[in-house]
């Protein structure tokens, strides 16, 4: 790999969501001795510089990787690598133009590594340079982000993750709020246990610092870490002083900032009413949730709230016809109305929607804020199902009276419908992540809008210039309005403020002038940052607007973010970082991904699983809270994977055709196969069974659908269980149990192992993905899955025949001394042939079986090739009837 001339490397969000596991192969021979993360925060506005310094240990040249994990919100705005004295600086351009580049060095036939990868809160940056013998890289990633309030805390989040122990790892966290720091909090799993230690905070009147430099040992010994050191989150929370009600104005360098949050107002009461989705697709846990949180945020409404709650699936059902008043009494009834909300049926957004605007427009009271919720998991699908009609339909009927919320539960959504008509209805989609702790998400988005505080705020600026959004429909107890802008004239020696807004009724308005500095005052590391926020801010802002955009205004829009993202070398949907490495013409390009993108992930599966299995896995539910499944990706000279060599003693198979018409074997009970009418067509999986010292491998069939035990090992609790569906060949869903705590559920779309403490997600079709710990190796390379649990390894093949997607397990060895059971669990089966060439009689464990020759499609290997076999009935292999190994939990 190191003699490719070009390897190109893409961040999308499409594939591979792994969770805080450590890298595969302890790269002995790569020494990083120090890794710095360095954070400054300047008024929410954080810049974080994450400096990698390794050593390639080894006599001979070889490829360094450096990886990290940063948060979704921020724009990568720098990378740089340091190899002998020489600086390779990444350059933002294009994307087109960026991919251009790929595709060339694609068509070249040169090798393309793609790593694709985005988390709940982080997505990952990866790259890898070759360094030669004995000699030194520096990486340097910077990234940028202003820092949003939520429930009344900025946020900074930093992973620290350097793969190995390090001799001197450093992070430094330095907060500098003009109005004085108000609350600072260090969170995280990196605070916890012996770790807690090694941080120490300092607060002076405006700045806070906050270091973390913990032992080479100490990074060992942490809950989340490993051999291969750190692994885990710090997040720093924090407030700041708001003596001015008029909020915060700061002016620098012809660009300004105000940050506006006042919170010495009362409260508005609120109309809100709740549409939920029942339709079947949310059974199970997502129900189950929703009811929760549902229970939660009714107990948390003021009384002089109004509420109302609709829930809906093909039809629409209404709690009450009007909103009521949250009394004691009326939320006892409508508890009892959650607690009876049940998944069925299709999926008539529109329907419900309008039955929410409905309501409350039918229910004007004067000085409320009022607010609809909508919670739905799938595509509209019943009644209006045009999503262009479905949004016409809602603005018109909503018509800027107030906002509309969409959480969309889980990625089978339609999320860029849900942003689309939130952001016409001057209101926010956000992604509920199908987890245990989606109730908590729930409930926290809902505490975010619980206490509105003005409604139809303007903001103006008469002294200011391309000013980024002015207009709010309402503003939240615990958020904060940021609004920047240029300065029409720099000389200017004051500059003012003015917000118009609704108070409880009133208008009330907040005026403020601030005297302009002189910029000589300004301390030196502060002379960018506002511009760069105003540049952040204006960008983010424009791309969210594109959704709503058509025509020459999108395009035109497209073209600023666009311009202002190379200007400010922000990595953003519209860029790519190219990076040229030492090695003649390697390029690299990282683009930032996007969120949307995973739903080919394909969490579908993962809601049958939650659904099968909801009171099984309650007790290895992942922990709730600072949870960041992220990407792993390996390149494939780092394929270390310890499974035997293979061995041509093959097992398990299937053939599966359709109709299982040819004449039956006769074996103790003639009526094993379910053969009906001809008419029926009855499918089965055939499973090849190979047998040593015979060139012909047995074979049986087994009618779908079912629910199989296909191996067990009882002494080291390994089990892997498979389920069929009618009318499709192999597995759909194989689930593997090793000792009590791991599970790996395989579904044809997607991959999910935990073990009580990790949550990793990986998809099918990906450059080659490795998972190893406590003696459980994953390893995912395309369309084949190798796991092994103790000493069992197992292959897991996903094939994709005529479009429709199975899976299919093989085992290529059997460990010595163990006692297998299950459908794959025979080993040692051997027969003799007696008579005849197509038509024959084997003894196999001296019974006389009849049989014939049949093909099969050997699905244990990818390229599932047609071979001959000796189709016998199932007992007479398994000496067994198939209902001994029929199970009703995967
Ligand atoms: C972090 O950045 C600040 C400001 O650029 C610098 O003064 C400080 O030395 C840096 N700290 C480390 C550990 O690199
Ligand atoms: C590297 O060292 C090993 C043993 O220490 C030796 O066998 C090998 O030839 C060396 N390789 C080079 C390129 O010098
Ligand atoms: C808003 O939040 C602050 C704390 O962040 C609290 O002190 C204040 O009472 C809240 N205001 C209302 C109206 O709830
Ligand atoms: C506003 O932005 C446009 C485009 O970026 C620029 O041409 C113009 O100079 C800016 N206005 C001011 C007052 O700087
Ligand atoms: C608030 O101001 C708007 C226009 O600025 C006006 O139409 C409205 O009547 C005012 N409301 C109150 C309560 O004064
Ligand atoms: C899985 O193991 C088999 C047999 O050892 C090997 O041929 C195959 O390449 C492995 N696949 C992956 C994805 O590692
Ligand atoms: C293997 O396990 C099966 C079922 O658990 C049991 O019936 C059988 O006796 C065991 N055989 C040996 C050799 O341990």
């Amino acid at each position: 790999m190191m003699d490719r001339a070009a390897l190109q490397l893409i961040l999308l969000g499409v594939f591979l969501i792994s969770a805080s596991s450590g890298p595969v192969k302890k790269k002995q021979n790569v020494d990083i001795y120090s890794f710095y993360i360095n954070s400054t925060v300047t008024s929410r506005y954080a810049t974080t510089v994450i400096t990698s310094r390794v050593a390639n240990t080894l006599n001979e040249s070889q490829e360094i990787q450096f990886e990290v994990k940063i948060p979704k919100n921020a724009f990568i705005s720098k990378f740089r690598m340091v190899i002998e004295g020489k600086t390779y600086d990444g350059v933002v351009k294009e994307k087109e133009e960026a991919q251009q580049q790929y595709n060339r060095a694609v068509s070249r036939g040169q090798s393309a590594g793609l790593v694709k990868s985005v988390g709940r809160t982080l997505e990952d940056f990866k790259t890898s340079v070759t360094v030669a013998a004995f000699s030194k890289v520096t990486f340097e990633l910077t990234y940028e982000e202003l820092l949003k309030r939520r429930l009344g805390k900025y946020e900074l989040l930093i992973n620290a993750q350097p793969m190995q122990p390090v001799a001197d790892f450093k992070m430094d966290v330095h907060i500098q709020e003009k109005p004085g720091i108000s609350s600072l909090e260090v969170k995280g799993d990196l605070s916890t246990g012996d770790l807690g230690n090694a941080i120490k905070t300092t607060r002076a009147d405006k700045d806070a610092w906050v270091t973390f430099y913990p032992s080479r040992d100490q990074q060992t010994k942490c809950k989340s870490c490993g051999e291969n050191g750190l692994n885990g989150d710090l997040l720093v929370t924090y407030d700041v002083n708001r003596q001015n009600p008029n909020g915060e104005i700061m002016v620098s360098n012809g660009y300004f900032v105000h940050y506006f949050a006042p919170s010495d107002v009362p409260r508005i009461s609120k109309n809100v009413v709740f549409i939920i989705d029942q339709s079947s697709s949310m059974r199970g846990r997502k129900i189950k949730q929703t009811r929760l949180a549902l229970l939660r945020i009714l107990s948390d409404l003021d009384e002089d709230d109004h509420f109302g709650l609709i829930t809906f699936d093909h039809e629409v059902s209404l709690w009450k016809h009007e909103l009521l008043k949250a009394t004691e009494a009326n939320l006892k009834n409508a508890k009892s109305f959650v607690k009876e909300i049940k998944d069925r049926g299709a999926t008539d957004i529109n329907a419900a929607v309008l039955a929410g605007v409905d309501m409350i427009n039918r229910h004007p009271r004067e000085g409320t804020a009022s607010i609809l919720i909508l919670l739905t998991d799938g595509d509209p699908t019943s009644g209006e199902t045009s999503i262009e009609k479905i949004m016409g339909n809602v603005k018109k009927a909503i018509g800027t009276k107030f906002p509309l919320y969409c959480l969309g539960f889980g990625y089978d959504v339609n999320f860029d419908f849900l942003t689309k008509m939130s952001l016409e209805n001057s209101g926010v989609a956000q992604r509920i992540y199908e987890d245990s702790d989606a109730d908590l998400q729930l409930q926290g988005f809902y505490e975010e809008v619980a206490v509105p505080l003005l409604s139809d705020i303007q903001l103006k600026y008469p002294g200011g210039t391309n000013l980024t959004k002015t207009s709010f429909s309402l503003y939240f107890n615990g958020s904060e309005i940021v609004v920047s802008g240029q300065i029409t004239d720099n000389s200017v020696e004051s500059f003012t403020t003015e917000v118009i807004a609704v108070s409880k009724g009133s208008n009330v308005t907040y005026q403020d002038t601030t005297i302009v500095k002189d910029p000589s005052e300004v301390p030196p590391e502060n002379e960018g940052f506002m511009q760069r926020l105003w540049a952040y801010l204006t960008v983010k802002q424009l791309l969210e607007r594109q959704v709503l955009l058509k025509g020459q205004e999108k395009e035109d829009e497209k073209k600023e973010a666009l311009k202002l993202s190379l200007k400010y070398q922000f990595v953003t949907p519209l860029t790519s970082m190219v990076v040229t490495k030492p090695q003649e013409g390697d390029v690299e390009v990282a683009d930032k991904p996007k969120e949307g993108e995973r739903e080919e992930m394909g969490e579908r599966a993962y809601a049958g699983y939650d659904v099968d299995f909801d009171s099984d896995i309650s007790h290895f539910h992942p922990p709730t809270l600072m949870h960041f499944p992220v990407a792993e990706d390996y390149n494939d000279h780092m394929i270390d994977f310890p499974l035997p060599t293979l061995m041509h003693f093959p097992v398990a198979e299937d053939y599966n055709d359709h109709m299982i018409d040819f004449p039956l074997p006769t074996y103790g009970s003639p009526t094993m196969h379910t053969i009906t009418s001809p008419a029926v067509q009855v499918h089965s999986n055939r499973f090849l069974v190979p047998v040593v010292g015979q060139s012909k491998p047995l074979c049986f069939d087994v009618p779908v659908p079912h629910k199989l035990r296909l191996l067990q090992d009882s002494a080291s609790e390994f089990s892997m269980n498979g389920e069929s569906l009618s009318e499709q060949n192999g597995f759909h869903q194989i689930a593997i149990h090793y000792k009590t705590n791991h599970h790996l559920i395989i579904s044809t779309r997607s991959i999910s192992y935990r073990n009580g403490q990790d949550n990793v997600e990986i998809s099918w079709g990906q450059e080659l993905t490795q998972h190893n710990r406590d003696g459980v190796s994953l390893v995912v390379l395309k369309n084949e899955m190798n796991v092994t649990m103790g000493n069992i390894g197992v292959v897991i093949i996903s094939h994709n025949k005529d479009g429709v997607m199975f899976l299919w397990p093989a085992i290529w060895e059997y460990p010595k001394d163990v006692n297998l059971t299950g459908v794959l669990g025979k080993s040692d089966i051997s027969y003799v042939k007696t008579k005849g060439s197509q038509t024959a009689t084997l003894k196999i464990k001296d019974k006389e079986v009849k049989t014939s020759l049949e093909a099969v499609s050997d699905y244990r290997l990818p390229s599932a090739p047609i071979q001959e076999c000796w189709l016998v009935p199932f007992q007479a292999v398994m000496e067994a009837e198939i209902s001994d190994f029929t199970i009703t939990q995967l």
